[in-house]
């Protein structure tokens, strides 16, 4: 089995890990064809949706196996994510894992560290693991109100590939170059500061690892940062880093 995952701060990577078998990072993904006996993908929600970055992954490479999984990490409200990512591919399983909302702009990350106990996330992924464990065909009924969210958010696109530098501001930096490692689609130079170029994935990958907290993103709740515990910020960078591709 192999297990595709992309993560910024950890919670779909720590899923990954849960469910098991071969892991693969989206980000650091460059074959064509990948055949297994089965073949899922584990990710955060965007905007009520799929990142882009995992829709550039579907849509470029062809996945080959009997049972194929979909399971959608998120923080508040998955909107239409897991009718969204099958119209992507024809999952046999899809699925989605209530977890920490990484998104400053909205959350105040120090509640949503305190709200986590409430959530029962491990008990979630533990049970969305055995199902994939016992290869069951599922997919979950799509509520209206979700539907509604998908779409009216589809119209604003919260993933700007200029975000940085419409919403960062960076104070502090001591160019120790993590925040750069940590970017799914090496997007970053550190020079004096980091220099942003104009292809963010909207991740927040860089201000959630920064250990200064230099990236600061504009109307965001609290200065508190998360990574999931069960995830190192080694494995992030051995995720995400575009410039040490291995
Ligand atoms: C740009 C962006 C958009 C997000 N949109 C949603 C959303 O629509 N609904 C939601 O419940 N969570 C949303 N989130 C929160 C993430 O889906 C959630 O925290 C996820 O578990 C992060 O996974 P990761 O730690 O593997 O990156 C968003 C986060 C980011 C950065």
């Amino acid at each position: 089995m192999k297990t595709f995952y992309f993560t910024a701060t950890g919670n779909s990577l720590a899923a990954a890990k849960r469910i098991g078998g071969e892991l693969i990072s989206i980000a650091k993904a460059d074959e064509k064809v990948y055949r297994d006996d089965a073949i899922g993908i584990v990710f955060p929600t965007y905007g009520f949706s799929v990142p882009k970055v995992v829709r550039r992954f579907l849509a470029e490479t062809t996945l080959e196996a009997d049972y194929l999984f979909a399971v959608a990490t998120y923080g508040s409200t998955g909107g239409a994510v897991t009718r969204d990512v099958r119209r992507l591919l024809d999952f046999d399983y899809v699925n989605s894992i209530l977890t920490v909302d990484n998104f400053l702009p909205i959350f105040d990350t120090a509640k949503q560290k305190a709200k986590l106990p409430s959530k029962n996330t491990a008990e979630r992924i533990e049970r969305v693991a055995e199902d994939i464990r016992n290869r069951k065909r599922f997919v979950p009924e799509c509520g209206i109100g979700g539907k509604f969210l998908t779409a009216v958010c589809s119209k604003i696109n919260i993933e700007m590939p200029d975000f940085p530098r419409k919403f960062f501001r960076v104070e502090g930096c001591v160019r120790c170059g993590i925040c750069a490692k940590v970017c799914p689609v090496g997007n970053i130079e550190v020079k004096d500061a980091p220099v942003f170029s104009a292809n963010c994935a909207c991740c927040l990958a860089c201000a959630h690892a920064c250990p200064e907290k230099a990236i600061h993103v504009k109307g965001e709740r609290s200065a508190e940062r998360w990574r999931n515990p069960e995830v190192s910020l080694e494995e992030i960078i051995r995720a995400n880093n575009q410039k040490e591709r291995i």
